[in-house]
């Protein structure tokens, strides 16, 4: 048989048996490489003459274009299998149905909290913040209430130091102490928190919650305390008209001082907000004490204004039909999935706020 037939013949059966990328490679230098079958004859070539020379070459020509675009051949066949062979492997099902995710839910403090900031934010009061462990002179003196003030056993303060130095505060008014220290007048803050005292019943925890208020500047009276309290109990619980009351009463840190109840009446078991002749009590408030201005370096002979004290708890019961405190720091799932609210309705004018 001829020499180039036969080379042709043991190539066509190898490149056909070959499986694996990489074998295609010692295949070609066999046949093509410096030293391959095919390469050797055309070694051969300048020994011939004529009409043989030309058809020799010819033929070998043609043997190695053969062998050429069968290796192309094999290796666009081996590569396009491999690739196959990759996503097959690969493969996601993503024909699974899709499982509902469940949201958390808001915790109506934190809501009623939202709420709060949002209605006061509105008309111009920014949020301002104090740690729970305060001084006994953020928490009491400076606020008026020295030593040995019958004020301070009515807290039944948790103290922290033997010394009493360092107690969890009691409500959130130091916090006025600690914004009127550390910037000038005028001053326009709430400072919503947590608030400690050592007692617990249906009606008290030994951690609640407050929101405090302050307004200073050259002009401010009890006018602005009572509009500013009028407009946030309307927004607050959803009502066109309120009740409301100024009542005397005694707090070291205002002079006056007042706590203001507001109308309620129970309809079908339900308390309605705003009518009635029952009155619920709802926050302490008064002018700033002079000495309170004084102990925070602001001259009370240029400004004066009012502070007031929410809890917020109260506020979330009365709001959201919720009876029992203590109910507020079980951390039950349950009743958080039926009292909580949806993280994706942020308190806002615009949307209304809570339910
Ligand atoms: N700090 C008082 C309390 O916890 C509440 C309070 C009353 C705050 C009058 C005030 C205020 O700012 O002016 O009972």
């Amino acid at each position: 048989m001829d020499e180039i037939l036969s080379i042709r013949k043991d190539f066509d059966s190898k490149i056909e048996n070959v499986s694996v990328l990489e074998k295609i490679d010692l295949i070609k230098s066999e046949f093509l490489g410096k030293k391959g079958k095919l390469t050797d004859l055309f070694k051969k070539i300048p020994n011939l003459q004529g009409e043989d020379r030309k058809n020799f070459a010819l033929k070998l020509n043609k043997a190695k274009d053969h062998i050429n675009s069968l290796i192309e051949k094999k290796l666009n066949e081996l590569q396009g299998k491999e690739i196959q062979e990759k996503l097959s492997s690969e493969r996601i099902d993503i024909s699974l149905p899709g499982r509902p995710i469940e949201f958390g839910k808001i915790h109506p403090v934190t809501q009623v909290i939202d709420e709060v900031t949002a209605i006061f934010g509105e008309i111009g009061f920014s949020v301002a913040e104090g740690p729970d462990l305060e001084t006994e002179f953020n928490n009491f003196t400076a606020l008026n209430t020295p030593e040995h003030h019958p004020a301070r056993d009515m807290h039944d303060t948790f103290y922290l130091t033997e010394d009493k130095n360092i107690l969890l505060r009691t409500h959130t008014s130091p916090v006025q102490i600690r914004t009127m220290l550390s910037g000038k007048p005028p001053y326009q803050i709430i400072a919503p928190g947590r608030t400690y005292r050592c007692d617990s019943d249906q009606t008290h925890t030994p951690m609640f919650h407050q929101v405090e208020g302050l307004h200073i500047d050259k002009d401010i009276n009890m006018g602005h305390l009572k509009g500013v309290l009028d407009y946030f109990i309307k927004k607050f619980f959803n009502v066109d008209k309120i009740k409301m009351r100024f009542r005397p009463s005694h707090f070291p840190f205002t002079e006056p001082s007042a706590e203001v109840d507001i109308g309620y009446e129970i309809k079908d078991g339900e308390i309605i907000i705003g009518e009635g002749n029952k009155w619920l009590e709802i926050l302490g408030c008064g002018m700033v004490h002079p000495n309170v201005l004084r102990n925070c370096k602001v001259n009370p002979s240029l400004y004066q204004g009012y502070a007031f004290g929410m809890g917020i708890d109260r506020l979330a019961m009365l709001k959201y039909g919720i009876n029992d405190l203590r109910s507020f720091f079980e951390s039950d799932i349950r009743w958080l999935s039926h009292f909580g609210f949806n993280p994706l309705d942020i308190p806002a004018s615009y949307r209304g706020f809570g339910k």
